[in-house]
């Protein structure tokens, strides 16, 4: 693999997964590929090597994997998202709708240093449920989002046009 380009045939698309109609992109495929995963990290950080990102929420569960990995290249910590009853101490919770039906992520109420600089991670944006309810976390916290990075975008869906509507500067790899 000469460039990003090469990323994208490391993807799996799975039809009707988890519903009928869904065409799911299944990331684990690169993930396993080493050259793949070291070229997916770099660039899903390469426009937040400025120094000024304090810490990275990665978004339960595939944003973890990415999020732990980008946040130990920008030398910051890390801060779970996740789904609703998964995290220990006091939190404030998050509704959202996806593709496929509604949730609530939640974030530790502390997680957050208010004034702090944070970059939102996750595999894929898709209608931008996700990352929206993720925005609205951080900033809940009092944390200022930088941006939000992802592998794939799914333009159709429009996730990215919502962040824009936030005002995140946001960066995907594969759309
Ligand atoms: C996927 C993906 C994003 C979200 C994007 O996660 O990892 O988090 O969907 O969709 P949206 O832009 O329409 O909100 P999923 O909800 O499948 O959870 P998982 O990572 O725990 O499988
Ligand atoms: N999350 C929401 N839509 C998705 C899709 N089509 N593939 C993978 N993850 C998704």
């Amino acid at each position: 693999m000469k460039n990003l380009d090469g990323l994208e045939e490391l993807i799996r698309t799975i039809p009707d997964y988890p519903k009928p109609g869904i065409m799911f992109r299944d990331i684990t495929t690169l993930l396993a590929d080493p050259i793949g995963l070291k070229k997916a990290i770099k660039g899903m950080a390469k426009p937040f090597e400025d120094g000024k990102v304090d810490a990275v929420a990665g978004i339960e569960a595939r944003g973890f994997i990415l999020g732990g990995a980008i946040a130990d290249r920008l030398e910051c910590g890390f801060i779970p998202i996740r789904k609703k009853g998964k995290l220990p101490w006091k939190t404030i919770g998050q509704e959202y709708t996806l593709e496929y039906g509604v949730d609530v992520i939640e974030i530790h109420e502390d997680a957050v240093e208010p004034g702090s600089r944070v970059l939102i991670v996750d595999d894929l944006i898709a209608t931008g449920g996700t990352a929206e309810a993720a925005v609205k976390l951080i900033r809940r916290s009092g944390g200022n989002v930088v941006g939000a990075t992802f592998i794939v975008d799914l333009p159709d869906l429009g996730g990215m046009q919502r962040l824009d509507a936030l005002g995140i500067p946001r960066h995907a790899l594969i759309a």
